[in-house]
């Protein structure tokens, strides 16, 4: 198989492709998503809410997310793997950034980051472009800031705003990103956007007019069951199936029926 590249994403843009791309964060899953034909595999820092059960995407560290990007590497036969920068990492100087992006690709074999932000990260993006590592961007709805904006709503509904994030990603193409997700924003704005830039838009409730859209997978699959904004799309209900599965296990060892004799040696 031919492994997606940056430069394949680009195509894709260029000859009106959409882009498939799903977040993963260990090897199993990951081998799944691959085998399914994903473009993109990303590692998101929502492993932070999704693997460890924090509230927030703050708390996971680099050493974290290195961790599940080795796991996810060792699958992706095709798809490009990308992979978060979590918070703390790269916004302080671009020196950090730097080397923070370079840990995540040595030491997980990944082939891009990703890092929330658009003109005040400016300098890290440069500087880690400099050393041949491709960044993808990410405005709108940017989760490490959660305490600036005190919500998950739907963000740049305002003209300043939409404003301030139009130039954000016009700067973001300029520096050399590959691609840009955009989160939670109208879909107007979005059509604006991904029509204006050269770049791919990869959205997440961001409408149908991005040149990709992004999931979480345990939202994807129904695993996360109270979890059901408009912009989802449950393909699945993995939480029914595994729970009707496992509590079927519990009722089959309590009722002496597993294992039985062939199941024995
Ligand atoms: O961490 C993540 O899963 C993300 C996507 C939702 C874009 O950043
Ligand atoms: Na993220």
């Amino acid at each position: 198989v031919k492994r997606i590249t940056t430069h394949t994403v680009q195509e894709m843009k260029n000859r009106g492709e959409k882009v498939a791309m799903l977040t993963a964060y260990d090897y199993s899953m990951a081998t799944i998503v691959d085998a399914a034909g994903m473009d993109i595999i990303l590692v998101g820092d929502s492993a932070s809410n999704v693997m460890a059960g924090h509230e927030t995407t703050l708390p996971i560290t680099l050493d974290q997310m290195i961790y599940h990007a080795s796991s996810v590497v060792r699958a992706a036969k095709r798809a490009l793997v990308v992979v978060d920068l979590p918070f703390g990492t790269y916004q302080g100087n671009s020196k950090e950034a730097l080397n923070s992006a370079i840990r995540i690709m040595k030491e997980s074999g990944a082939h891009a980051v990703k890092i929330e932000g658009g003109i005040e990260i400016a300098e890290s993006v440069s500087r880690i472009l400099t050393a041949g590592i491709p960044v993808m961007g990410h405005l709108g709805l940017t989760p490490q800031s959660i305490y600036k904006f005190g919500t998950y709503t739907v963000r740049a509904k305002e003209e300043a705003e939409a404003a301030k994030l139009r130039e954000d990603a016009l700067k973001l193409q300029e520096l050399g990103c590959f691609a840009v997700v955009l989160e939670k924003i109208p879909a107007q704005l979005a059509k604006e956007v991904s029509e204006s830039l050269d770049i791919p838009t990869i959205g997440i409730g961001a409408g149908q007019h991005c040149d990709g859209q992004v999931l979480v997978i345990h939202d994807l699959l129904g695993i996360n069951k109270g979890f059901k904004p408009r912009f989802l799309r449950q393909y699945a209900n993995l939480y029914d199936v595994m729970h009707g599965a496992i509590g079927n296990y519990v009722s089959d060892v309590k009722a002496r029926e597993f294992p039985n004799e062939k199941e024995q040696y």
